[in-house]
This record gives C-alpha cells, sequence and structure tokens, in this order.
C-alpha cells in the first residue's frame, strides 16, 4: 500500500508524513531527498551533466530510522548535506531532467513494491502513484511556507534570512510547476488540505482520518 502526499516546498509534507508514518507504521520515503542527493553529487562532480547518463552506477542507498530519512551515496552520508543553501539553489533544475526522474521513480517503486509506505513530493499522485490507496495535496500561501522553512533551517543552525528563503521557494515553485516532465501538479482525486490556518497536529488528525476512513488499515 502506498500514501502519497504531494505539493509545493515548505507546504508541510515531510513533517506531516513522517507523523503519519510513525502512528501508522509505514515506512517513510522522501522523494526530494533522493532529488537532493544527486544534486549534492552533481555540484561535488563540477556540475557535470555526464552524471545524468551514469545514474546507474551511483550507488545511492536511503533508510528510513527514528523520525530521520538518511541519505547515502556509496558509504558516505549526505543527509545534512542535502539540505544546503547550494543543494537547493541548484535542486529543482536538476530534478527537472528526464534522466534523473525515470531514475528517482524506479527506486520509490521498487521500495514501495516491498514495504507499506508513505511518500511526500510533487508528482507522487498524478504520475509516479497513479494508484495510490490516498493522495493528499498540501497546500500554504509562499510567505507561511518561508516562514516555516527558515525557522526550520535556523533550528538546524544554518544561517539565511526570511526573503532568501521566500526568494527559493517562490523560483523552485516556478520551475517546479512549469517543467515539461511530471510538473508539480495535484492529482484530480487528491484531498486538499489548506495548512495556513491549522496546526501541525491538526492537518496531521485530519490525514490520519482520510486514511483510516479510504483504506483497512489500522493504528
Ligand atoms: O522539502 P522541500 O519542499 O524544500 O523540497 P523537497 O521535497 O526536498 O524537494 C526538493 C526539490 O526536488 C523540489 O523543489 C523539486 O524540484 C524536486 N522534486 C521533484 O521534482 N519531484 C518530487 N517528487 C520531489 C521533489
Amino acid at each position: 500500500m502506498i500514501i502519497v502526499l504531494d505539493g509545493p516546498a515548505g507546504s508541510g509534507k515531510s513533517s506531516t508524513a513522517k507523523a503519519i508514518a510513525d502512528k501508522l507504521h509505514l515506512q517513510y520515503l522522501d522523494s526530494g531527498a533522493l532529488y537532493r542527493a544527486i544534486t549534492y553529487q552533481y555540484i561535488k562532480a563540477g556540475e557535470s551533466s555526464s552524471l545524468f547518463d551514469n545514474l546507474d552506477k551511483m550507488n545511492l542507498t536511503f533508510n528510513y530510522d527514528a523520525g530521520n530519512f538518511r541519505v547515502f551515496i556509496d558509504d558516505e552520508e549526505c543527509t545534512a548535506a542535502i539540505r544546503s543553501k547550494q543543494v537547493s539553489g541548484s535542486v529543482s533544475k536538476v530534478a527537472a531532467n528526464p534522466l534523473v526522474r525515470k531514475y528517482v521513480n524506479r527506486l520509490m517503486k521498487n521500495y514501495a513494491s516491498s514495504f507499506a509506505s508513505i511518500a511526500d513530493g510533487r508528482d507522487l499522485g498524478s504520475a509516479v502513484f497513479p494508484d495510490a490507496a490516498v493522495k493528499f495535496y498540501l497546500q500554504a500561501s509562499a510567505e507561511v511556507r518561508a516562514e516555516r522553512r527558515t525557522s526550520e533551517m535556523h533550528q538546524m543552525g544554518q544561517e539565511v534570512s526570511y526573503d532568501e528563503v521566500l526568494q527559493n521557494i517562490m523560483e523552485r515553485d516556478r520551475i517546479d510547476s512549469s517543467r515539461e516532465h511530471d510538473p508539480l501538479r495535484k492529482a484530480e482525486d487528491a484531498i486538499v488540505v489548506q495548512t495556513d490556518q491549522m496546526t501541525f497536529e491538526e492537518q496531521v488528525a485530519l490525514c490520519i482520518q482520510h486514511i483510516l476512513s479510504k483504506t483497512s488499515h489500522t493504528t
């Protein structure tokens, strides 16, 4: 069984998905982290696009452990490094590449075929898992999303201003929504959750209520 949450940057998808995973004993799959890991490697390789032709040689692995989605390239853990400003600045460009999308989609489908999972991303309900058991689309204004993301980054010890974050979020929204391959899009049958006025606990509870009513899953 797969449940998906899509939405724009900073809409609260990952924290909501993790809370649901822990409550319902599901695996959590962070598709954005996989795009970020490839971007991290691309920057490290001097931004050479030959990386995209050789993705099968890249040993990208991941696991979900105690609320932490951990990502490794070969034996190097890059979980923290993929959240840097440099990676955030380039990830949407890298994620627009069809070879990159094909590679990430294959990794996710393999994983979801083995474990009951909840995954978050941009195109999961519309393109990657059209038959998902439940689909959510999380929304909030760019300003609210930038506030949330700025405070998260400050908590991680990153020096960043609200204006910088807002600009990055708006730029990623623009690229993610307008790209040719699998753009950010609400699936027709997705449940829209408008989170501006909701507390975190309220949005998690609402999603769980929908999941329990649409599946045979129990808490
Ligand atoms: O957490 P945040 O909303 O900042 O973004 P993310 O989930 O870490 O995703 C980073 C970037 O990866 C997005 O801005 C998209 O460009 C790309 N992405 C995508 O294209 N498709 C997905 N399913 C997930 C992420």
